[in-house]
C-alpha cells in the first residue's frame, strides 16, 4: 500500500494524482466489492480531499475515472439517447405447468442440439434473477466512459453521471483488459438500504418508495446527480455487451462461468449465488434452494435465470427474434399483485385489540390466494389512505401475513369515505379506547366481549398450547354464540348431549371432541402457561418461566423483581404477568381448570446455569453456508444470546455469510467482531 510521507521528496503533481487515484480505487474495490476494507474511513477521506485539492489546482489533469468524479456534475435537462453497440435482448420466461420450468428448458435445449437420452447432461449456469434494472457499462481502455439503461433494447438513456456514484462499479479496470469492454448487469437497491432511504424520506416529509426496484429506477433516472448520489445503489454483473473481438486481441473464454470469474477478478461484483449446474435435476434443485433463501437475501429477486454454460453451444443455439435460445428466466410466484378493496372490516383479537382488515377481491400472490390484508392499526390505515373501492398493491412475502403496500390513487373513482376506527367494539358494543402512546384501539369489554372469549378459547386449545384437536373456530363460534361456553373451564364441563345437539355435529365428531378434551388435560407447565393468554407471554417466555420457577404457584405469587430475574423477561412482561395473576377472576380460572383435572408435572426451580452466549448480542447478515436465518437465531437464543436486527455499538458479534452487505460495513466501521458460521458454531458449543 502506498503511503504519503510528509518528509518524502514530493513527486510531481500529475504522478501524485495518479498514485492517489490508484490507492482510492483499490480501497473502493476492497470496501464495496470485497467487503474487506484496509484503510480507516478517515484516512480514505483525507486522501480523497488531497486528490480533490490537486484537481482544483490542475483541472486539466482531472480524468473521467477519478474517484472524485463519482459525485457532482450538474443537473440534466434530459438524458441523451444511446444506441447500444450490441442490442440488449430480453429473455424468455419459462413457467411451471405440469413440468418444472427447469425441466422444460433443459428438454428444449437438448432437442435444439439434437441430443438423445443417451447423451450426457448439459452444463448450465444458474443465477438469481435480480429485481432491479439492466445496465450497460462501457469501458474504453479500461475507463468507464458510459453507462446506459436498456431502453427499448436498441436505444437506451445515458445515465453515466448517476451510475458513477455507485461505489461498487469500478471506474477503472486493471491493465490488460480489452480495449472495448461492455459489462452488463443489474443495478438494484438492497432491502436495508431501501428501508433506510424510506426512513429518511419520511423524516424529511418526502414521498416514500413502494419497493426497492422502484427506488432504484428512480435513482438511476434522477436528473440531478447530487440526489442520485444519496440513493444507495448496488450492482451485480451478469454478462457482456460489445467486446474487442479475439482477432483484434480480445480475450477468449470457453464458458459463461469462466467469464463471470474474470469479471470478478477485474473488480465487478458477481453474486456468490451464481452456480454451475448439470442437467435439469440440478437446475430444479437450484430453483428450490434459492426459493427457500429468497426472503433471507439482502435484496429482491423475482426468479432465477438458467444459461447454457458453453459459449460455443450458446453460439450454436443462437437467437429467436429478440431472445437468446440459450437462456431463460424461471420466475417465482409474484410477491406483489394488484387487486381491489371490497370492504374494510374491523376484527377483535384475543386481547381486545381492534385490527382494520382490508377485504380483497381474491388474488394469487406469493403462491397463495389472498382475500384479506391487514392494515395494522388506525395510523397505518390513514397513512396508506386505503378506502373501499380502491385499487391496491398487495404484498405477501414468505410466511409474513399479506399487507397492503400502497393505493393506486389515479385509479380511485369518486371520493370514498376516509377510513375511521369505530369508537365502539364492533362485536360487543363496549367502548373502544386508544391508550396514550399506543397505536392500537382496544375493546374494553374483556371477557364480556364474545370475540375476546372466542379468541381466548382458541388460543388455549391451539396445538402449541394444551391442544384440543378438532376444536376450530367454527365450533368455538357455535359454542360461544349459544352461550354454552363462557370461560375456559366450561370447555371441560361440556357434555355429549350439548355437543351432539349443535347444528352439523355428528355423534362421532362430538365423541372425538370429548376425547380430545380429555387428552388435553395431560399437559405441561409451559403449554398451560402459554395457553392462558397472558399479554406478552409467548411460547418462549412461558418456557423460560417454567424452567426458572418449576411450579405454577411460584409464578402466580412471584413479585415483579423475581420475575425480572428470568431470562427474556423485562419490565413490561413482568408487569403484565403480575397484573394477570393479581386479578381474582384469572386465579379462579386457573383453580377451576385444575379442579377439572388439567394437570402437568411440576418440577424444581432450575439452578441458573450460565449459558455460553448469555449477555451477548448477535446480528446476522448474508446467507450462511448451512444454517438458515431462523435456525441460527434459534440456536443463539437457546444458548442464551440475543439476536438484533441492526448493528450498533452494543452488538457483540456480527455473523456474516455470503452476500453480506451494509451490516458488515457497519460492523467494520464500529469495530464489532465478525464471525463466520464455523466460529459461531464453536461459540454455541461453548468453545469461546
Ligand atoms: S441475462 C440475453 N441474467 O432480466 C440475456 N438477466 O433479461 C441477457 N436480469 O431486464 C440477460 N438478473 O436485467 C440475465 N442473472 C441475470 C439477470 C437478468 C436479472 C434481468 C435483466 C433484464 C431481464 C431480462
Amino acid at each position: 500500500m502506498t503511503t504519503f510521507d510528509l518528509f518524502a521528496p514530493e513527486p510531481d503533481d500529475a504522478a501524485l494524482m495518479a498514485q492517489l487515484r490508484q490507492t482510492l480505487h483499490d480501497h473502493a474495490h476492497r470496501y464495496y466489492v470485497l467487503d474487506a476494507p484496509t484503510l480507516p474511513d478517515a484516512e480514505y477521506d483525507r486522501l480523497f480531499r488531497q486528490l480533490q485539492a490537486l484537481e482544483a489546482r490542475h483541472p486539466e489533469l482531472i480524468t473521467p475515472d477519478s474517484p472524485t468524479q463519482r459525485v457532482g456534475g450538474k443537473p440534466l435537462e434530459q438524458f441523451a439517447a444511446v444506441r447500444h453497440a450490441v442490442p440488449m435482448l430480453s429473455i424468455r420466461t419459462e413457467t411451471d405447468t405440469q413440468a418444472s420450468g427447469a425441466e422444460l428448458f433443459d428438454a428444449r435445449i437438448r432437442r435444439e442440439l439434437g441430443l438423445t437420452a443417451l447423451d450426457p447432461a448439459i452444463d448450465y449456469v444458474a443465477e438469481p434473477k435480480f429485481d432491479g434494472l439492466a445496465m450497460n457499462l462501457r469501458y474504453e481502455r479500461g475507463v468507464l466512459v458510459q453507462a446506459a439503461t436498456r431502453g427499448d433494447g436498441e436505444v437506451g438513456e445515458d445515465v453515466t453521471q448517476n451510475i458513477r456514484t455507485i461505489g461498487q462499479i469500478p471506474l477503472r479496470l486493471p491493465a490488460g483488459v480489452p480495449a472495448v469492454l461492455e459489462v452488463r448487469g443489474e443495478v438494484y437497491m438492497r432491502r436495508d438500504d431501501f428501508e433506510a432511504l424510506n426512513d429518511k424520506q419520511r423524516a424529511a416529509g418526502q414521498k416514500t418508495f413502494v419497493n426497492p426496484r422502484n427506488a432504484a429506477a428512480g435513482a438511476v433516472r434522477q436528473l440531478d446527480p447530487a440526489i442520485a448520489a444519496q440513493r444507495p445503489l448496488s450492482f451485480y454483473a451478469y454478462g457482456l455487451g460489445a467486446v474487442t473481438p479475439p482477432e483484434a486481441g480480445g480475450p477468449v473464454w470457453q464458458s459463461h462461468f469462466e467469464l463471470m470469474q474474470t469479471l470478478k477478478s477485474w473488480g465487478f461484483p458477481v453474486s456468490e449465488l451464481v452456480k454451475c449446474a448439470q442437467g435439469a435435476a440440478e437446475l430444479v434443485a437450484y430453483y428450490d434452494a434459492i426459493g427457500r433463501q429468497r426472503d433471507a437475501l439482502g435484496f429482491d429477486i423475482d426468479g432465477v435465470v438458467y444459461k447454457v454454460n458453453s459459449l460455443a453451444l450458446q453460439r450454436q443455439l443462437g437467437f429467436v427474434t429478440r431472445e437468446p435460445r440459450w437462456a431463460v428466466a424461471h420466475k417465482f410466484p409474484a410477491q406483489e399483485m394488484l387487486t381491489s378493496v371490497l370492504a374494510i372490516d374491523v376484527q377483535v383479537g384475543r386481547t381486545g385489540k381492534l385490527t382494520p382488515v382490508a377485504k380483497l377481491a381474491p388474488v394469487f400472490v406469493g403462491g397463495v390466494t389472498v382475500t384479506n390484508a391487514t392494515l395494522h392499526n388506525e395510523d397505518e390505515a390513514r397513512r396508506k389512505d386505503v378506502r373501499v373501492g380502491d385499487t391496491v398493491i398487495v404484498r405477501r412475502a414468505g410466511d409474513v401475513i399479506p399487507e397492503v403496500v400502497s393505493v393506486l390513487l389515479d385509479k380511485r373513482v369518486d371520493e370514498p369515505a376516509i377510513f375511521t376506527m369505530p369508537r365502539l367494539c364492533p362485536v360487543c358494543g363496549s367502548a373502544a379506547v386508544r391508550e396514550e402512546g399506543e397505536a392500537d384501539y382496544r375493546c374494553t369489554g374483556g371477557l364480556f366481549c364474545s370475540a375476546q372469549r372466542k379468541q381466548a378459547i382458541l388460543h388455549f386449545a391451539q396445538r402449541r398450547a394444551v391442544e384440543v384437536e378438532g376444536l376450530g373456530d367454527k365450533l368455538v363460534d357455535q359454542l360461544v354464540d349459544a352461550g354454552i361456553i363462557n370461560t375456559l373451564p366450561d370447555l371441560y364441563r361440556l357434555g355429549f348431549t350439548a355437543l351432539a345437539n349443535l347444528a352439523r355435529m355428528a355423534d362421532k365428531s362430538a365423541q372425538n371432541i370429548l376425547d380430545a378434551l380429555e387428552k388435553s388435560k395431560q399437559t405441561t407447565l409451559p403449554r398451560f402457561l402459554f395457553g392462558l393468554g397472558i399479554r406478552h407471554v409467548g411460547e418462549a417466555t412461558a418456557k423460560a418461566l417454567a424452567r426458572h420457577f418449576g411450579q405454577l404457584d411460584a409464578i402466580m405469587d412471584a413479585p415483579e423483581d423475581a420475575l425480572l430475574a428470568v431470562a427474556d423477561v423485562g419490565p413490561i412482561v413482568a408487569k403484565s404477568i403480575r397484573t394477570f395473576f393479581d386479578q381474582a377472576h384469572n386465579r379462579e380460572v386457573v383453580e377451576q381448570l385444575r379442579a377439572c383435572g388439567v394437570t402437568w408435572a411440576e418440577g424444581e426451580p432450575a439452578p441458573v446455569a450460565a449459558q455460553p452466549l448469555s449477555g451477548q448480542t448477535f446480528v446476522l447478515t448474508g446467507t450462511l453456508p448451512t444454517l438458515g436465518r431462523e435456525e441460527a437465531k434459534a440456536l443463539i437464543e437457546a444458548a442464551g444470546g440475543k439476536v438484533a436486527g441492526s448493528v450498533s455499538k452494543k452488538t457483540s458479534f456480527v455473523v456474516a455469510g455470503a452476500e453480506a452487505g451494509s451490516k458488515l460495513d457497519k460492523a467494520r466501521e464500529l469495530g464489532v467482531a465478525v464471525l463466520d458460521e464455523d466460529q459461531l458454531k464453536e461459540m454455541l458449543d461453548g468453545g469461546a
